[in-house]
């Protein structure tokens, strides 16, 4: 038996490589695809405006939460929370949040690699139009020239209903996702952050001008940030709620474990309202970015998770450089995507380091091998096993198929539970010293935070979190 919590005895470089590392966990699928998604779903404005209220007075004491015990505990989460437990003289068997943490992250990564590998086909079939558009000498024409919207929207139907292509696409993404992760926290995990963040920010900024510059921007604005409030129903702060916590990489364990790998001290506060900030600025920005093309082409903000697949493609290919655009848009997609997946495959290798003694590679192995084969599962729903409900007993699951069921119930269950037990945890049983000394926090802001955690965070979360399991409350 190895020593319980050894560390893992790795660390980031400086500080601007940690924030660099976990807004890339947090920025990615869930602020391009998944936000855009829920917020077209559920009447724009409202839904912006619970979100970013979540952000702030939940999200942001948890993602502070979360670094304190890493760096306070400097080892994989499980091994952390238990350090910080014994220092603050409460049980060790706090531990299991991690647990749960990381076996969520796990769960979200075999499906996360899913969905980034239809990007990854997408990303390959507009590159590939782009290279035809130069050939043909005429670098700014429109994406898929000639092909009408249906024949574009056939693709993605085409796309699920070829297995074979999905576990090539599926299999490329977590391989890769394994790669960066084995060569470890300096070389693999900091390394990629440095230099796709830039890129991805670059690329973004250059999206956001042009959709303003051939784009309906007013419209796009009006529609995100003009609350009409009688679209705000339970579900729908629900979900504001949810996708607040996912967005943020909360609940999962992430940022334990990253902030594990800090050795320097102090200023934990301006160091997690950075992260904060710029993950809900990248999903404002990546609002900004698809609806101004959405509304000037005519087309349905509501059009749910299809609307990056098979909205958008149309619309660049009415829209002037449309091509290249395209192609650039899914490269930003896929940037985005593998900084996060990286931080999800994390949590369990490092609990696999820490506390069971495996090497970096075995641990990574194991988990992303294993995160591939589960995925498959989730791969099979849009084809072959569309019609298989693996928690059909449970009304709130009795019609979803795998991919929801999993993605529902890390997102419904798991996530709301692993930041209700840290909210507890840090709120009521760390060492308040620790705490303090920790993360740097100001009186007032220490006495803040402490409302927040303490009070504010369980019972909205437990809200929320009893309104999701038991939607008959809500009266829906
Ligand atoms: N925050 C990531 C996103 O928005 C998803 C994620 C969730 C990553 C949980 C890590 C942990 O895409």
């Amino acid at each position: 038996m190895v020593a319980a919590s050894q560390t893992t005895g790795e660390g980031w470089s400086s500080r601007t490589a940690f924030i660099l590392a976990a807004v890339g966990a947090a920025v990615g699928l869930g602020n391009i695809w998944r936000f855009p998604t829920l917020a077209g779903e559920s009447g724009g404005g409202a839904f912006v405006i619970v979100y970013i209220a979540c952000v702030f007075l939940l999200g942001l004491p948890l993602v502070l939460s979360e670094i304190f015990i890493g760096r306070a505990g400097q080892t994989d989460a499980v091994g952390s929370i238990r350090r910080v437990a014994t220092q603050s003289k409460a049980s060790p068997g706090w531990s299991i949040f991690g647990g749960i943490g990381a076996l969520a992250a796990f769960l979200i990564l075999s499906f996360y690699s899913v969905v980034a590998g239809w990007v990854l086909y997408y990303a390959g079939v507009l590159g590939a139009d782009f290279v035809q558009a130069l050939l043909a000498g005429d670098p700014f024409r429109g994406a898929l020239a000639g092909e009408s919207q249906a024949q574009i929207q056939q693709r993605l139907d085409d796309m699920f209903a070829n297995v074979g292509l999905l576990l090539v696409v599926h299999l490329f993404f977590m391989g890769l996702t394994l790669f960066i992760v084995a060569r470890g926290v300096h070389a693999g995990i900091e390394k990629a952050a440095t230099i796709l963040m830039p890129i991805f920010f670059a690329l973004l900024v250059g999206l956001v001008i042009y959709g303003a510059i051939e784009g309906d921007m007013g419209e796009a604005m009006t529609f995100l940030f003009t609350p009409d409030w009688s679209k705000l129903t339970p579900a729908v702060m629900n979900s504001a709620l949810g996708q607040a916590l996912f967005s943020l990489s909360l609940g999962v364990a992430g940022l334990i474990t990253y902030g594990s790998y800090i050795k320097s001290d102090g200023g934990l506060g301006p160091t997690s309202a950075m992260i904060a900030m710029a993950d809900t600025s990248v999903a404002l920005l990546a609002g900004l970015m698809i609806f101004p093309i959405v509304f000037s082409v005519g087309l349905d903000p509501a059009s749910g998770p299809t609307l990056v697949f098979q909205s958008l493609p149309f619309a660049f290919q009415t829209m002037p450089g449309g091509a290249l655009i395209g192609f650039l848009f899914f490269m930003l997609i896929l940037v985005a995507a593998v900084t996060s997946s990286i931080s999800l495959l994390e949590v369990p290798t490092a609990w696999g380091i820490g506390e069971r003694g495996w090497s970096r590679t075995k641990s990574a192995a194991i988990f992303g091998g294993g995160a591939f084969v589960f995925g498959i599962f989730s791969l099979l729903s849009f084809n072959l096993w569309s019609d298989v409900r693996i928690l059909g007993f449970w009304d709130i699951f009795a019609e979803t198929n795998i991919f929801d069921t999993i993605d529902g119930f890390t997102g419904k269950i798991m996530l709301p539970v692993g930041a209700l037990l840290t909210s507890l945890f840090v709120g009521w049983k760390a060492d308040r010293n620790l705490v303090r000394t920790t993360t740097g926090l100001s009186p007032a802001m220490f006495g803040l935070w402490r409302f927040l955690i303490a009070w504010l965070c369980p019972l909205a979360v437990t809200v929320i979190l009893v309104t999701g399991l038991f939607p008959a409350i809500l009266g829906s």
